[in-house]
């Protein structure tokens, strides 16, 4: 693993990987290095300083590398809390300002980590871009979608859409047409989000990390690219939530 040439990519479990995927995809020709930070997950009910003194030890040790970008809003939300450094890249501003650029009726659902949305980073950015952010916490859904290897499709489904339900039917007649997936595990329950509230724009970080990837760091053209994917848990736990949502690399055991 080299860290100086590389981009790093960092959350709590498995919700960064599509960040992590989409810049792999959209740059091939790229090192990675991918840390699902387990010993800690959930960050999404961890106290704030806790999760800032966490991050800084995470960010430390890849202080080397070309980009670090959090891709993790949680862990953005506390990103104020670490030394500032500007190979960083947070990702709420970025992703407040995709959905702000296409809601129409300036209604926009966060639905986001019970922290994250207790930070107001969201609400703080879209209300800076005239628009209405309606905050919803929702850390029950990273706990059902990390712990999917250990359910049947019958039983995720019916957990999932119980909650899904809970949280959103409350915003089908309110002149909503944005949803912003304000936790990059969200992104796995679009098709969940749907059955709800039908077919409005779903937000995800990815597209806006992607875009402005250019505006932080160059893009390498390496011949021989490496890709490294790390837990800071159990290598044969996360490959098994990496192989239940459908990637097929596995993931090694890193010590931090
Ligand atoms: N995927 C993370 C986020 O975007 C956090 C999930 C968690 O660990 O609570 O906020």
């Amino acid at each position: 693993m080299i860290i100086k040439d590389s981009i790093v990519v960092i959350d709590s479990g498995v919700g960064g990987l599509n960040i992590f995927y989409s810049l792999k995809n959209q740059f091939p020709n790229e090192n990675y290095i991918f840390v699902g930070d387990s010993k800690y997950f959930p960050y999404g009910t961890k106290d704030k300083n806790f999760l800032g003194n966490r991050l800084e030890e995470i960010l430390t040790y890849f202080n080397e590398a070309k980009a670090i970008i959090i891709a993790c809003n949680t862990a953005t939300s506390v990103l104020p809390l670490t030394k500032p450094r500007k190979n960083v890249i947070g990702i709420i501003g970025l992703t407040a300002e995709s959905a702000c650029a296409k809601t129409k009726t300036g209604n926009i659902v966060c639905v986001a980590t019970n922290l994250t949305i207790e930070l107001e980073g969201y609400q703080k950015a879209i209300s800076k871009l005239n628009k209405v952010c309606l905050p919803v916490k929702a850390s029950e859904f990273v706990v059902i979608i990390e712990n999917k290897p250990n359910l049947s499709k019958e039983e995720y489904d019916k957990q999932m859409r119980e909650i899904v339900f809970e949280k959103l039917i409350e915003f089908k007649d309110k002149n909503v047409d944005t949803l912003i997936c304000g936790c990059t595990h969200f992104g796995y329950l679009i098709e969940y989000f749907k059955e709800v509230l039908g077919d409005i724009n779903y937000i995800i970080s990815d597209d806006a990390v992607c875009e402005n990837i250019h505006n932080y760091t160059s893009i390498n053209e390496v011949n021989n690219p490496e890709t490294y994917i790390y837990t800071t848990g159990d290598a044969k736990e996360f490959s098994d939530k990496m192989h239940s949502l459908g990637f097929k690399d596995s993931a090694e055991h890193i010590d931090l």
